[in-house]
């Protein structure tokens, strides 16, 4: 691509390689059917010469852009004029210390943090990627966009689309959307299509109905949502006084958030603008464990961009086979062929990471523990929380290492599943309303 280009498409796979004008429309390469990238000439770009310099924007919070989360690192995802930007105020978030979450595992109170995406517009972090994917959309000419969802993309897009004047439809599985996400979605005036199948079924049909009708897809193998979703680590790094974690860890479902994260790292380190990459530990679902069957039992490997198909086909071809279909609580990342799957791969190998499933109790113990402290989550998000503790059990995360969890959804998303944990006895976090008569003395002595 032209060096005067700021950004451009390019394919993954080496054999093809293929590049595209950022200001065209795909979400998977039109040569060869890899996923996409954005790239950067960073030449191209004006570069602030530390990450600091981006706290300026704090103080010229009145223009829109520098009041958004996401584009006030807007150098960094150079891909379209500011005229085209769209913006609801995402990544207001907060990066909070976990001290007391951090005793009870056991860990330096100090060095656990929690990165709250629920504070989002839309309540998770989706809208980072959204403000990216329609900001390119308005700039392609997009009058139309889809998604399949197991809920807080749906959530995202009808927000965003509704604030562009850009039609949305969604897909998703039936009986397989949280309440508050689908909500959101109606609410929103999105469209919403229910198909007899679950998550993994919609993201097939959605990308066949998106190509036939020429619609723009919003899931995130959407290469431009990415790039909002960098953010995120910039935000965590900012909150850590510009300086880098040990450890971030962050649930996998479609396992765009770990790719993006991957990505930010590695063009934060060739810029110059970080000194060492954190390690980065992605934590499925034991009921959505495509990954980590993947990576740890089947030896899956970036392979400096070779990645084996065959391991990928022979695994797919054996859900096919016995008819799996995924199944946890934490229904936002419960799928089974995850669209990213070659990209967090990448992101593995660049951060030295690791990849664990954990089973739905274990979640549902640390969103309990996680909301005790008053910042509330949905089940995927607590996923993180389970995941590292077994990270810590076994060595693999030190308990003086300064450690990130993303926090990826508010807890109001999925009521049913707070309000079912608590109010079932004997579960270790379990706070139960207590039942008493409409009686003055009975309520006190209940009290004392
Ligand atoms: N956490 C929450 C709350 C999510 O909604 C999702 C994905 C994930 C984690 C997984 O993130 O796909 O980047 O690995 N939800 C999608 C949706 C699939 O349709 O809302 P990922």
């Amino acid at each position: 691509m032209g060096t005067q280009e700021k950004a451009y498409q390019k394919c993954i796979n080496p054999q093809c390689g293929s590049e595209f004008d950022a200001r065209q429309s795909f979400f998977k390469c039109p040569d060869c059917g890899d996923l996409l990238d954005v790239r950067y000439n960073w030449d191209a770009i004006e570069i602030p010469n530390q990450l600091s310099d981006f706290a300026k924007r704090w103080t010229t919070r009145d223009n829109r852009l520098d009041f958004s989360g996401v584009w006030r690192f807007r150098e960094l995802l150079d891909f379209c004029p500011d005229e085209y930007k769209v913006s609801v105020g995402e990544g207001q978030t907060l990066l909070q210390q976990a001290c007391g979450l951090a005793q009870e595992l056991g860990m330096n109170p100090k060095r656990l943090f929690l990165q709250y995406e629920g504070m989002n517009p839309s309540g998770s972090f989706k809208d980072n990627g959204m403000t990216a994917a329609f900001s390119h959309a308005r700039m392609v000419g997009a009058v139309a966009s889809a998604c399949a969802s197991t809920g807080n993309t749906s959530a995202s897009m009808a927000l965003y689309a509704h604030s562009c004047g850009i039609k949305a439809t969604i897909f998703i599985g039936e009986g397989k959307i949280a309440f508050g996400k689908l909500s959101q979605a109606m609410d929103y005036g999105g469209h919403t299509i229910q198909i007899a199948g679950d998550f993994d079924d919609c993201m097939r049909q959605v990308q066949d109905v998106c190509t036939e009708l020429n619609i723009y897809l919003v899931n995130s193998l959407n290469p431009f949502r990415l790039e909002g979703q960098k953010t995120i680590m910039l935000r965590i790094i900012e909150g850590l006084g510009w300086e880098v974690p040990d450890w971030i860890v962050v649930p996998g479902g479609n396992l765009g958030n770990s790719s993006s994260f991957g990505k930010a790292f590695a063009e934060l380190k060739e810029l110059g603008l970080i000194d060492r990459v954190p390690r980065l530990a992605v934590i499925n679902a034991a009921g959505a464990n495509t990954l980590t069957e993947l990576v740890n039992d089947k030896g899956l490997r970036w392979n400096d961009s070779h990645v084996d198909q065959q391991i990928i086909d022979a695994y797919y071809g054996n859900l096919d086979a016995t008819g799996y279909r995924p199944d946890t609580i934490a229904s936002a990342i419960e799928i089974s062929r995850p669209v990213n799957l070659k990209k967090v791969l990448r992101a593995l190998d660049v951060c030295d990471g690791v990849v664990l499933d954990v089973p739905d109790e274990e979640i549902l113990d640390a969103k309990a523990q996680i909301g005790k402290y008053g910042l509330g989550c949905e089940p995927a998000s607590a996923a993180t929380i389970a995941g590292l503790k077994h990270l810590l059990a076994n060595g693999t995360v030190d308990k003086d290492a300064r450690v990130a969890c993303v926090l990826t959804g508010h807890l109001l998303k999925d009521p049913n599943a707070t309000v079912n944990y608590h109010s079932k006895m004997g579960r270790e976090f379990s706070n139960p309303p207590i039942q008493v008569e409409n009686d003055l003395q009975k309520i006190i002595a209940l009290m004392k």
